[in-house]
């Protein structure tokens, strides 16, 4: 599941829109229902209106009628088409993945390629986290 979740992120990795940093990201990510949406990052002329790819990723799942985000993968080039290394998401994708997720179960996978990548628990890369179930 890994690898497809990874191949979907690649396939669509060259439509990340990202003239000003010139680091194209994409992601996939696998919902409740079985179904993978992906999505990459798309800037903006006035920078902090960007959007990252797991946020995008996640809100096309959600735009659909999904509520469950069981696992995501991340993937990123640089401008000369090198891979970007492992892609750990950011802060503020990291709450908006929360969520959508139980912590301790949701797999965030950072791939250079199909076979080559770092898998962590949401739990990890966001301790003590708040969540909707704060709110109830
Ligand atoms: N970026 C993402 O899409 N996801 C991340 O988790 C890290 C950063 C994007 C935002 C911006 O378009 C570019 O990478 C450089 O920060």
């Amino acid at each position: 599941m890994n690898e497809e979740l990874i191949r979907s992120a690649l396939d669509v990795l060259g439509n990340s829109y990202a003239p000003y940093s010139g680091f194209h990201v994409a992601a996939a990510v696998l919902a409740g229902s079985g179904k993978i949406y992906s999505g990459v990052n798309v800037e903006n002329a006035s920078y902090p209106a960007g959007i990252c790819a797991e946020c995008n990723a996640v809100a096309k799942a959600a735009s659909c009628g999904e509520r469950r985000i069981r696992s995501i993968a991340i993937v990123s080039r640089d401008s000369n088409g090198n891979d970007g290394g492992y892609t750990s998401p950011c802060g503020i994708c990291r709450q908006v993945l929360r969520e959508f997720s139980d912590p301790k179960d949701l797999k965030v996978v950072m791939a250079r390629s199909e076979s080559d990548y770092r898998e962590m628990k949401l739990e990890e890369l966001l301790p003590e986290s708040f969540g909707p179930e704060n709110l109830k």
